[in-house]
């Protein structure tokens, strides 16, 4: 049997997880650079493959249908926005994701870049390499308003961070998790009135049809001219042209972007401007949460094909 394993994290910090695929009976497929595939290089690369552990490349239909033998992706993550899940079902393809294993890890950072926006730390630092000492005012964050869109496993920990920061909470889900919202005084309300009232807004939703640029030139026209915007979950969620101009006329404070809506963002028009801090998609990428990821995923792989020959 063969697994095709694309993203280029898995197995960094041991050899465990290859050396258990391989004791299962796999042949291990794996592109040499370990770059983001093209839809081509996935087409011919998943064309043998039994199984696949799969980062943010394509597994759109047209990749699906190229994998005649395929009969699980375990995605190293937990967006799935990047897999056709309808074709999955249709064709019996199961899909299991590693749910938890980078949470805190991506917690951690939208917070940190909550942090680095709001108290200039990449603009002093780089003032201060060049025998610039003076005091650049910045903004508070202790006591502020934050508005948490998406209050899942990520979301929540993002509340749970700000309680330390005794910031007044406000959340939007879909799903309304009362507990949660009384034990961490989160006052539950829409994307309009966060928009409308908080300081810092920190995106934590899926990519969907309905979250599909939800954050637009309208809604950022709400916003208020303080307000430092983060996104460490999908790039479709923002406008990144509307994000952009806002931006650039210093409509909105800053931004701390994560996740493009075309990755590499190489080509991104975030790129030239000082107010944004950006991350290469590496929200995830801690040492704990790669080892983790890498170990679910190889075990997600490896039960399915024991249950399979089981027949359970
Ligand atoms: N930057 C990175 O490296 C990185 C790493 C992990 C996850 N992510 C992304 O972070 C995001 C959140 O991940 P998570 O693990 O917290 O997911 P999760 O599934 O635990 O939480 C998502 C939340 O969004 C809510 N939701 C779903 N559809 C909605 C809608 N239409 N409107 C409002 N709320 C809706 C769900 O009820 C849920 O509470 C995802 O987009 C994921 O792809 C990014």
């Amino acid at each position: 049997m063969k697994v095709l394993i694309t993203p280029r994290s898995f197995g960094k910090n041991s050899d465990e997880a290859f050396r258990r695929l391989e004791e299962g009976g796999f042949e291990i497929i794996r592109k040499a650079d370990g770059s983001i595939y093209t839809e081509e290089e996935m087409k011919a690369a998943v064309e043998d493959a039994d199984a696949v552990i799969v980062g943010v490349d394509p597994m759109n239909a047209d990749v699906l249908s190229c994998a005649k033998k395929l009969k699980m992706i375990s995605k190293y993550g937990v967006g799935t926005d990047n897999i056709d899940l309808d074709y999955c079902k249709e064709h019996g393809i199961t899909v299991e994701i590693t749910r938890g294993a980078n949470s805190a890890a991506v917690a951690d950072f939208a917070f940190a870049l909550m942090l680095g926006l709001a108290r200039r730390m990449v603009e002093i630092d780089k003032g201060c390499r060049v025998g610039d000492w003076s005091k650049k005012e910045s903004l508070d964050v202790y006591g502020k308003k934050l508005g948490v869109l998406g209050l899942g496993a990520i979301g929540k920990g993002v509340v749970r961070r700000a309680r330390g920061f005794d910031m007044e909470i406000y959340g939007y889900d879909v799903f309304r998790d009362e507990a949660f919202l009384k034990e961490n005084h989160v006052k539950f309300t829409d994307v309009e009135e966060i928009f409308r009232e908080c300081d810092f807004i920190s995106v934590h939703l899926p990519l969907l049809k309905e979250t599909e640029h939800l954050i637009d030139k309208k809604l950022l026209s709400t916003a208020k001219k303080n307000l430092i915007l983060i996104n460490t979950a999908r790039g479709g969620i923002i406008d990144e042209k509307d994000l952009y101009e806002a931006l650039k006329e210093g409509r909105i404070y800053g931004a701390g972007i994560d996740a493009f809506e075309c990755e590499p963002a190489s080509e991104s028009p975030l790129l030239e401007l000082d107010n944004v801090i950006l991350g290469s998609h590496c929200a995830a990428s801690t040492r704990g949460a790669v080892d983790k990821m890498t170990e679910m995923a190889a075990s997600h792989v490896l039960e399915y094909f024991s249950r399979e020959e089981s027949g359970k």
